[in-house]
C-alpha cells in the first residue's frame, strides 16, 4: 500500500506549499485518479510517491517503507514506476532500447531477462521496430509511450502516471487507458494524474486537488455529480456525462454505474 499522511511540501523560495496536509492511500490493484487545475499540486504529489521529492512535514510510505529513509530508497524506486509529465525529463538512453533497459539494469536484472523485458514492453506500448531510434527524435506521444515502457520494464508494483495521455491522439489515449485497466487486473496499483474527466471513469476512486488541498474524494461517478467542485477546479464535464446528468435531473430512470451511449439510448426508448 502507498500512504500519504498529512503531507506538506513547499518548493524552495515559493510563497506557499504546493501540497498541503495531503492524506491518501493507494492499494494494489486499484486505480486512483488525481485531478485538478494547472498548478493545483498534481505533479508535486506524483514526485512525492517515490521519494523524488521528500515531504517537508508528514510521511509518505510505500509498502511500509518511509520514502525519507535512505536505506530503502532503491526498494521504493523499484516498486514504484514513475512516468513524469514531461517525457523529455526522463530520457536517459541514446537509443530507445537502451533507454528502456536503464531501469532494470539499475535493479541488477540479468541481461538476457532485460532483453526479454525490453521486447515485451515495447510491444505493449506499440514501439516495436523503434529499438535503435534516438529518443530525442521521437514525437511527443512516442516519447510518452517510451517513458511508460521504461517504467513497465521494472515490473513495478505501483505505477504513477503524470498526465500520460496529454500528448497522445485519441487512439493513443484509448490504448493507454486500456493498458491501465489491464495492469490493474494484474494487481498493479495505479495513480493516474489527469485533467481530463473522461479519462477517470474507470478509476476506482478519484481525488481533486485545489491549491494543494484535497477538495473532493470519492468515486468518479460521485465526482461527476459534483458540478460545483468541478467548475471551481476548472474541470470540464464530458458531453456524455452532461447528457446523463441532465436526463437524470429530468427524472429519467437511468441505470446506476458508468453509462455507455447505448444504455442512455435504451432508457430513452423505453
Ligand atoms: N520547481 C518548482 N519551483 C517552484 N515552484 C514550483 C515548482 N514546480 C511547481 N511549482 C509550483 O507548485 C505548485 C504546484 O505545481 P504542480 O505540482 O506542478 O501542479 P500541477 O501538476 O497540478 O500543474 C504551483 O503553484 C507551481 O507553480
Ligand atoms: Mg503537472
Amino acid at each position: 500500500m502507498i500512504r500519504f499522511d498529512e503531507v506538506t511540501y513547499t518548493y524552495a523560495g515559493a510563497p506557499r506549499p504546493a501540497v498541503r496536509e495531503l492524506t491518501l492511500q493507494l492499494n494494489p490493484g486499484e486505480i486512483l485518479a488525481v485531478l485538478g487545475a494547472n498548478g493545483s499540486g498534481k505533479s508535486t504529489l506524483a514526485c512525492l510517491v517515490n521519494g523524488l521529492l521528500l515531504p517537508a512535514s508528514g510521511r509518505v510510505s510505500v509498502a511500509d517503507m518511509d520514502t525519507a529513509d535512505e536505506s530503502t530508497m532503491w526498494d521504493v524506486r523499484s516498486q514504484v514506476g514513475l512516468v513524469l509529465q514531461d517525457p523529455d525529463d526522463q530520457i536517459v538512453g541514446t537509443v530507445v532500447e537502451e533507454d528502456v533497459a536503464f531501469g532494470p539494469e539499475n535493479l541488477g536484472v540479468e541481461s538476457a531477462e532485460i532483453r526479454v523485458r525490453v521486447d515485451e514492453v515495447l510491444a505493449i506500448v506499440g514501439l516495436t521496430g523503434f529499438e535503435r531510434r534516438e529518443p530525442h527524435l521521437l514525437s511527443g506521444g512516442q516519447k510518452q509511450r517510451l517513458a511508460i515502457a521504461g517504467a513497465l520494464a521494472m515490473h513495478p508494483d505501483y505505477l504513477v502516471l503524470d498526465e500520460p495521455t496529454a500528448m497522445l491522439d485519441s487512439a493513443g489515449r484509448e490504448s493507454v487507458l486500456a493498458l491501465i485497466e489491464r495492469l490493474r487486473a494484474q494487481g498493479v496499483g495505479i495513480l493516474f494524474v489527469t485533467h481530463h474527466l473522461a479519462d477517470v471513469i474507470h478509476a476506482d476512486r478519484a481525488i481533486v486537488l485545489d491549491e494543494g488541498r484535497v477538495a473532493f474524494t470519492g468515486t468518479p461517478i460521485e465526482l461527476l455529480g459534483q458540478e460545483e467542485v468541478l467548475a471551481s477546479c476548472g474541470l470540464e464535464v464530458p458531453p456524455l456525462q452532461r447528457v446523463e446528468s441532465t436526463l437524470r435531473a429530468a427524472g429519467l430512470p437511468l441505470p446506476t454505474g458508468p453509462l455507455a451511449v447505448e444504455s442512455i439510448v435504451e432508457a430513452l426508448c423505453n
